[in-house]
């Protein structure tokens, strides 16, 4: 079915893809919300879809839906319980109904970097994690990286003062929803592919995203440039449905989880790279970027930092010291 590792776009494309799998291969559909092309997520997606289906030809077939055509970060853990999408990898943000531990990660200021944050996930701790919507029937199997968010708004932001009273958009995170209340500002719960146009629209003035997602959604084109503030991390879990996982053939799991774990390790390690391609490619559009000093970064920490005592009960003090100690 190697046909079937064409990416599908839309709905005429989703009755070819179905078509496009041999009887008797496991169908694996992964359904996400980023564009493709030089996006850390796409990337990765389509790689792992174009190993599954030439490596595991006549036994499983992927078939890939990006930029939200199939479904939104909203629905497709539903989805995936109820065995109409196999895998997913949304961020880290959006299993709040799931978990209340995964909070850690929105946590603004806390991982320094990505590699901090690599550390992180790679930790005892960070693995364990993976097994934390068990009881809810999913299975995390692999951390993807994105990258540190920046900020962004229809007016310059240098102080959070200069944030108090805008409408953010924010992911579906009680988390991102206090960071913003704690500088004054409006947040929005509001799903990606919606975005874009509600900047346009004036529904709201700004959002958090990593280069890769800015320039991927051109937020720029609606934005008074970006506030460089890397003050919280976008990554992903790939995740599954334990039943559906269970049910898989040994060899066939086996062989999936191979491929998944080699995709794993080799589109995060090219993250970076990718990241500083996207930043680059944003300020190439003309868009300003706008780094902070040392103390007008303390000044967003300060305003941010309280909402890490808002969530210590939901995430425990033990988990967000083993957190920190990644940054070294
Ligand atoms: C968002 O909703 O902003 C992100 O989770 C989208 C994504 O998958 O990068």
């Amino acid at each position: 079915a190697v046909a079937a590792a064409a990416v599908m776009a839309g709905q005429t494309g989703l009755v070819q893809a179905e078509g496009a799998c041999d009887p008797g291969e496991v169908v694996i559909k992964f359904s996400h919300v980023t564009n493709t092309d030089k996006h850390p997520k796409g990337i990765a997606a389509e790689l792992l879809a174009k190993r599954v289906n030439e490596e595991m030809n006549g036994k499983a077939c992927m078939q890939v839906y990006p930029n939200s055509s199939l479904y939104n970060d909203d629905k497709v853990l539903e989805a995936m319980l109820s065995g109409d999408v196999q895998l997913a990898a949304p961020s880290l943000s959006k299993f709040e109904k799931f978990t209340k531990k995964f909070r850690l990660f929105d946590l603004p200021f806390l991982f320094k970097d990505i590699d901090a944050v690599d550390r992180f996930q790679n930790s005892a701790d960070g693995q364990k994690l993976k097994e934390s919507m068990s009881r809810r029937g999913l299975t995390g199997l692999s951390f993807w990286h994105n990258g540190m968010k920046q900020l962004s708004a229809n007016k310059p932001l240098i102080k959070p003062e200069d944030a108090k009273g805008l409408k953010f958009r924010v992911q579906a995170s009680d988390v991102l929803v206090a960071q913003f209340e704690q500088l004054g500002a409006n947040p929005q719960k509001m799903a990606f592919s919606e975005v874009y146009g509600a900047l346009q629209t004036g529904t709201i003035d700004g959002c958090e995203n990593p280069w890769s997602n800015i320039y991927g959604q051109k937020f720029f084109e609606v934005q008074d440039g970006i506030t460089e503030t890397n003050h919280g991390v976008l990554d992903y879990l790939v995740v599954t449905s334990t039943e559906w996982l269970k049910g898989l053939k040994p060899d066939v799991r086996e062989q999936f989880l191979k491929i998944l774990g080699e995709v794993t390790t080799e589109r995060n390690a090219a993250v970076k790279k990718v990241d500083e391609e996207n930043r680059q490619k944003v300020a190439d559009t003309g868009t300003v970027i706008r780094t902070l000093t040392d103390a007008q970064r303390q000044a967003w920490v300060d305003a941010m930092k309280p909402v890490w005592k808002k969530f210590e009960g939901d995430i425990g003090a033990d988990l967000m010291e083993a957190a920190q100690k990644a940054n070294k």
